[in-house]
């Protein structure tokens, strides 16, 4: 496991590159992979949309562009503050201070569950992928962004020293481990020099039963500590 699958290194490592993030970003993630990623989503009406790991909120930019009702989620508040800066505490977008791998939201109270770069960190991947279906409605969409597995056997040993890298078999094994049945894969990449990008879109199984519950206000959710909570790290 890499050193970054462990979450108090990756809150530490966050408190650090919030400063720099937004200026750094685009050479990994882009707002034309963002754009390309977001084209693979129904919204359907109305559609009330969550973002885990939403960090400084490139992607919770997208998602605005195609909802309303927009919740973001990060255990990182130094991520958040930026988000903040861009969309208010409590105006554009809900904010929440919790865990992917444990999700303060009702089940099936959102019709889109997306989480872009996040994946990588956690130290259970299926546990949090279980939580997105968890919390997304029978038939609604689940997109994930994470690192591709890279080709060069040196490369893959300073991925693996790091976090988690996957490649499209290993995605398969996470998401049917999760109880995701109906998904695919997409690469993505910046330029050629870049990174490249493995975004998986699922549809959460049992879409026939789905029903209209939106579930509680999420923020009144058991386990969700409010945006504001001070930092204690
Ligand atoms: C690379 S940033 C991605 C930010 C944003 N989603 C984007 O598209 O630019 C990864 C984010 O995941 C957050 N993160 C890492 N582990 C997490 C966890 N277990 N629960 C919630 N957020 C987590 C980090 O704090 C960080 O803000």
């Amino acid at each position: 496991m890499g050193i970054l699958e462990d979450k108090s290194n990756a809150r530490l490592f966050y408190k650090y590159l919030s400063k720099v993030y937004d200026r750094i970003n685009s050479f990994n993630w882009n707002e034309e992979m963002r754009a390309e990623a977001l084209s693979w989503l129904e919204f359907g009406d109305d559609p009330r949309v969550l973002d885990v790991g939403c960090g400084t909120g490139f992607g919770t930019e997208g998602l605005l562009e195609h909802a309303d009702d927009v919740h973001g989620l990060d255990q990182s508040i130094h991520q958040m503050e930026k988000a903040f800066e861009k969309f208010g505490r409590h105006d554009r977008v809900n904010f929440y201070r919790g865990d992917a791998e444990r999700l303060p939201f009702r089940d099936d109270a959102f019709d889109v569950v997306w989480s872009s770069g996040s994946i990588e960190y956690w130290p259970n991947p299926v546990e949090g992928l279980r939580e997105l279906r968890r919390v997304a409605k029978p038939g609604g969409q689940v997109l994930v962004v994470g690192p591709d597995y890279p080709h060069n056997p040196v490369l893959q040993r300073v991925a693996d020293a790091i976090m988690l890298f996957y490649d499209a078999d290993e995605a398969d094994r996470m998401f049917a481990e999760a109880g995701y049945e109906e998904f695919e894969h997409h690469i993505q990449q910046a330029t050629p020099q870049s990174p490249r990008a493995i975004t998986t879109v699922a549809r959460v199984p049992g879409g026939d039963e789905a029903d209209d519950a939106d579930g509680d206000e999420a923020s009144d959710a058991d386990g969700a500590d409010a945006a504001e909570t001070t930092a204690d790290d």
